[in-house]
Formats: C-alpha cells, sequence, structure tokens
C-alpha cells in the first residue's frame, strides 16, 4: 500500500458552490490499443491507492464498467470511505448526441459506474453520429449535424435532475464554445482539450478564462503510443534538458504534469504502472 505521507495534498479547481472541488491531476481511463476490463479496474484502484481522486472516464473509452467496480472495492478496502471522497468526470459519445438520448446515456453511464451522480458530464466532441455506434474515428458517412441548443438544454436537464454536478463540452474550439455560451442557460464549467507543450491552445485558453470555462488539459505527454498521438513531447529536447537539470524525467516535469493552471494531467493505464515502478513523479 502506498505510503500516506508520500501522497502530496491535490490543489483543487472550483465548479461552483454545489460541486466537489476538481483536483488539478486527474487519471485518464482511455486506453490505446484498448484493455481487458479487469487491467482497467486494477489500474484505476492503483491510482486510488497512490492518491488520485479525480478519474476521467467515456462511454466510448468502455472503462465506466471496471472504474465503478474498483471504487467499490477501494471502499471495501478501506482505500476511501465513500464515492463522495472521488471526482468522476463521463462523457456523452456522439451516437448519443440527441436530446431525447441524453438523459438516458448519463443513466446507463451511473449504471455501470454504480453510482446515484457523477460530478462532471461532458459532450465528448461537437458532432453527431449514427445512433447505436460507438467507436472512434467516426466514418465519414456516420457523421450527423449536432443540434447543439437542443442537446444542451437535455444536459442541462442532466445537471437539473441531479445526475451530475456540472456540466461541460470537450474538444470545442473558441468559435464553437461562444456559440454555446451565446445559447446556453447554464454556461459549460469546462472545456476538455488536448493541451501540451505542442499543442498550447493559447487563444482557446485566454477564451476559456476570459469567459469563466475551467480548461481541462488531455494528452499532456502528447498521447505517445497511441494512434492519435505524438512522440514530439516525450523526445523534445527542450524537455529532455529542462528535466535533466531538475534530475527527473521528461513525464515528471511540472510543464506537464499541471502545464495550465487550470488543467490537470490526465494518465494513460501505462502511467500508473510507471508510478508503481517510480518511474514518474506526476502522482497526486
Ligand atoms: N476528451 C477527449 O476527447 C480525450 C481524448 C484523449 C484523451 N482523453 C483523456 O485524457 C487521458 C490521457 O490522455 P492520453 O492517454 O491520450 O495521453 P497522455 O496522457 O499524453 O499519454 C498517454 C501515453 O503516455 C505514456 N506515458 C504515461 N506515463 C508515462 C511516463 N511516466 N513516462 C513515459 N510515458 C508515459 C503512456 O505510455 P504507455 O503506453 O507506456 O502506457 C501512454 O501511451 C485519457 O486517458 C482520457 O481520459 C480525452
Amino acid at each position: 500500500m502506498a505510503d500516506k505521507s508520500q501522497i502530496l495534498a491535490m490543489p483543487e479547481i472550483s465548479l461552483g458552490p454545489e460541486v466537489r472541488g476538481m483536483p488539478v491531476l486527474g487519471f485518464g481511463t482511455a486506453a490505446d490499443p484498448p484493455v481487458d476490463a479487469e487491467t482497467t479496474k486494477q489500474a484505476a484502484l492503483q491510482a486510488i491507492e497512490l492518491g488520485y481522486r479525480h478519474f476521467d472516464a467515456a462511454a466510448l473509452y468502455n472503462s465506466e464498467q471496471p472504474l465503478g467496480e474498483a471504487i467499490i472495492e477501494a471502499i471495501n478496502r478501506g482505500l476511501i470511505k465513500s464515492r463522495e471522497e472521488l471526482f468522476i468526470t463521463s462523457k456523452l459519445w456522439c451516437s448519443d448526441a440527441y436530446a431525447p438520448d441524453v438523459v438516458p446515456a448519463i443513466r446507463k453511464t451511473l449504471q455501470k459506474l454504480k453510482m446515484d451522480y457523477i460530478d462532471l458530464y461532458l459532450i465528448h466532441w461537437p458532432v453527431s453520429s449514427k445512433r447505436g455506434i460507438y467507436e472512434y474515428p467516426i466514418k465519414k458517412e456516420d457523421f450527423r449535424p449536432l443540434d447543439f441548443q437542443a442537446v444542451w438544454a437535455a444536459m442541462e436537464e442532466c445537471q437539473g435532475l441531479g445526475l451530475t454536478k456540472a456540466i461541460g463540452v470537450s474538444n470545442f474550439s473558441s468559435k464553437k464554445l461562444a456559440d454555446a455560451l451565446y445559447t446556453a442557460n447554464i454556461p459549460p464549467a469546462v472545456n476538455q482539450v488536448e493541451v501540451n507543450p505542442c499543442w498550447q491552445q493559447k487563444k482557446l485558453i485566454k477564451f476559456c478564462k476570459d469567459n469563466g470555462v475551467v480548461v481541462v488539459a488531455y494528452a499532456p505527454l502528447g498521447a505517445v503510443g497511441t494512434f492519435y498521438g505524438t512522440n514530439r513531447v516525450m523526445e523534445s529536447e527542450v524537455l529532455k534538458e529542462i528535466a535533466e537539470a531538475r534530475g527527473k524525467t521528461v513525464a515528471q516535469n511540472k510543464e506537464l504534469a499541471g502545464f495550465s493552471a487550470m488543467g490537470f494531467g490526465a494518465r494513460h493505464w501505462g502511467g500508473c504502472q510507471k508510478l508503481q515502478q517510480g518511474q514518474d513523479a506526476a502522482q497526486p
């Protein structure tokens, strides 16, 4: 078991008075190539043991069920007292991004997570896709226009019903976010987007900051090793020099773990295994 004295206090970001503070560093649950449910469960359990309290899931990732099981086991083992100690994000997949499908989709998510509520529910991408298909990348012929106003109203209903404490978006550009802010009754609390030293998104981050939308950074290591990622972050000579000067690894650079003051570094399973092996210091 992790030595509790080595677990650092994790700063939290407020998404509003009704929402548990969001720990700035979270644990991602997407795996590419995909892993089996037991691997996901064990990784999440290890992450809780190491002190992670913020988990990033999605209907697309097939991680909700094993994450829910890991949380129950963590409670049974006494690693945490209750689910309230955690901040759980999940996401509406594009094939459910139709107004009548949103509440049923979050109920399915909650059923898999074995929870009454999640802390944050996001529209995963600003598009809809053919109903019934959960796959990424989406085939060209499966794209459908997103009726944002109607889908967002259903997201607001999810929050009103207490199924999620906060709602937000993911992969929204400044333009799309501006349109969203114009029509929303409840403004998106979060925009989860890719942010790392090779993709700094300065304009978008400024727009979000000016409009009170918290940016959550995904792929802080550049998603190295995934089909959508790049090795430019982990192989950056500048980051290697900074790491060397500090006696750290590239992944331990603060610039990656907390790249944006408003962001967090969601992690891949490999990150957890590397934490266990003492190779990584982006520790909570
Ligand atoms: N909203 C969205 O559309 C969206 C999109 C992508 C991701 N996300 C979220 O963000 C999370 C993280 O993003 P990501 O997995 O794409 O990218 P990432 O965290 O930048 O990169 C993960 C990759 O980094 C490697 N890695 C992890 N720790 C390392 C270490 N200490 N040293 C060297 N390499 C290390 C892993 O390698 P190994 O192969 O060795 O494990 C893994 O392949 C996901 O799990 C998901 O929750 C959201």
